[in-house]
């Protein structure tokens, strides 16, 4: 066990800020950290908005499911992948022909460079002693937050961020044994099923405990309930619309 090791293993999602500034350097930090993070062939596709203004922000928290934190929280950052710098890049050569930006390929190049991005300003931030919550339901209207924002082509929000100093210490978050997603040489299909069992069990209590007896449901049945319907069905039609994951 190291200092970073104790970091990474004490992660868990806060919702809940005091009222503490995060300073205009501590953010610089943070955002270094994120630059610093791996990039496919170093295209850093990605870019990170920092979201200041009021009425923006209680736009977007209207937008995305009336979440408090995304108008409270002292940061809020939207990280978007961001292929339009490639293409300013690639016209900044003679004769440049066409350049292949709106392949599936680059939308999973962006994506991951900026959740890597996004991850590393997460750490960043909790060793600072803050704490962070993705929102992934700025996709609710991903055109609308993308309009509001001013993306242009080739890009698209992915997820928010809140940043700030706990007020809460809701609990860690139990996970999925290491066997279930640890695998040797080959994908195991066998003990799938027992090793859901098992989480269940274990999500179960912890949930029972967190929500103080009014909810017991365990992992496989929030799962079964986020899949029984579509959602966002919306977001490939704005994704080709913005010249992304076309083909
Ligand atoms: C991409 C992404 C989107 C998320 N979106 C939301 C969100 O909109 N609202 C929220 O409260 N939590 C959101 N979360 C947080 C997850 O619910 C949380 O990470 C998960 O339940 C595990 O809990 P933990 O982070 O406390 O360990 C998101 C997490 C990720 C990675």
């Amino acid at each position: 066990m190291n200092e970073t090791i104790r970091l990474l293993n004490s992660h868990q999602s806060i919702r809940n800020f005091t009222e503490q500034p995060v300073t205009q350097e501590q953010l610089q930090t943070i955002i270094s950290a994120a630059q610093r993070a791996s990039s496919s062939s170093n295209v850093q596709a990605y870019s990170v908005i920092h979201i200041t203004d009021e009425d923006k922000r209680k736009q977007i928290a209207e937008w995305a499911d009336n979440q408090a934190h995304i108008s409270k929280s002292p940061v809020f950052l939207v990280w978007c992948a961001d292929l339009y710098r490639l293409r300013e890049a690639y016209s900044m050569h003679e004769d440049p022909g066409q350049a292949y930006l709106g392949t599936t390929e680059n939308w999973i190049v962006a994506t991951v460079d900026a959740a890597l991005a996004a991850q590393n300003a997460a750490i960043a931030a909790e060793s600072l002693g803050m704490g962070i919550v993705y929102i992934g339901a700025i996709r609710n209207r991903i055109e609308a937050v993308s309009e509001l924002l001013g993306l242009p082509a080739y890009t698209s929000p992915l997820f928010g961020m809140c940043i700030g100093y706990p007020n809460q210490n809701p609990g860690q978050k139990p996970r999925l044994p290491q066997q279930a997603i640890l695998h040797h040489n080959t994908y195991q299909t066998d003990g799938v099923v027992e090793q859901i069992t098992d989480y269940d069990n274990t999500m179960m209590d912890y949930i029972m405990k967190r929500t103080g007896g009014k909810r017991s449901n365990g992992w496989s049945e929030d799962m079964r309930n986020k899949l029984k319907a579509p959602s966002r069905l919306d977001i490939k039609s704005y994704l080709n619309g913005q010249g992304l994951d076309k083909e």
